[in-house]
């Protein structure tokens, strides 16, 4: 059985100024339809920056982070919505709510595309939770930069990738970050604590990589050649 997991962040499927991107929606979907030696293919959709931006009018109108964190849950079904529709008829055409909803959408072997699940953690939660559920030993996660950086590589020009790191590792890197931002809505950055526990719960093994080179993508997905990233092992 051959079950894997794939985290789009929202950054690659919406740019900055909130367009929907197409050229990295159509060759994501190009890869992922030769992705036939898996069994189970699941895709989890990030919210991106339309998340955040209706998250920060809310919170400024004084609206509580459970609400915040839903409008996100939203937006990221809505991205996955239209990653179903872009992939016709080798998706699941709705979008699980849940773990229940999963486990039905699961009889139909067919690739299952969805978003957030609960306010409080981030669709990188989801993607550990789904990975545990299908029993698939590997998530990958797709972002905007090249994987976990010693240093936050938007502000330090000399930050260093981290090639791999182990649970214990990652704990002490996300310490360092400031625990009122990590958990916020809108907030929960490239890896956050919740994911670690289901992570190290299961015994996951993540591989970080950019989506922004998606020719990398199909090597690892499809040839499982080593690329550049971060990979979060035991
Ligand atoms: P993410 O922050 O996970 O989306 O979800 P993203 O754009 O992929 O994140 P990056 O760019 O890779 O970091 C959007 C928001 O939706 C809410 C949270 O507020 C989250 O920040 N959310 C998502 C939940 O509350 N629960 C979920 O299960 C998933």
């Amino acid at each position: 059985m051959k079950n894997i997991v794939i985290k789009v962040g929202g950054s690659l499927l919406l740019t900055k100024q909130n367009r929907i991107n197409n050229d990295f929606i159509s060759q994501f979907c190009q890869i992922i339809r030769q992705g036939k030696k898996y069994d189970q293919i699941i895709i989890i959709c990030g919210g991106g920056s339309l998340a955040r931006e209706y998250i920060t009018f809310l919170r400024n109108k004084g609206i509580n982070e459970a609400l915040c964190d839903s409008i996100g849950i939203n937006i990221s079904q809505i991205n996955s919505k239209m990653m179903i529709a872009c992939l016709k008829d080798i998706s699941y055409p709705k979008v699980p709510n849940n773990l229940e909803d999963l486990s039905l959408a699961l009889q139909f072997g067919k690739i299952i595309v969805m978003g957030g699940i609960q306010p409080g953690q981030s669709t990188t939660s989801v993607a550990m939770e789904v990975a545990e559920f299908i029993n698939a030993p590997r998530v990958i996660i797709l972002t905007d930069v090249q994987g976990i950086y010693d240093k936050d590589p938007a502000k330090n020009k000399d930050a260093k990738l981290i090639k791999s790191l182990s649970y214990d590792e990652l704990n002490n890197l996300l310490m360092k970050v400031s625990s009122s931002s990590q958990s916020a809505a809108g907030e929960y950055r490239i890896f956050d604590l919740v994911s670690l526990q289901i992570l190290r719960r299961s015994q996951l093994e993540v591989f970080i990589t950019s989506g922004q080179n998606l020719e990398e993508f199909r090597k690892l997905l499809l040839e499982d050649k080593k690329i550049n990233g971060t990979l979060i092992s035991i």
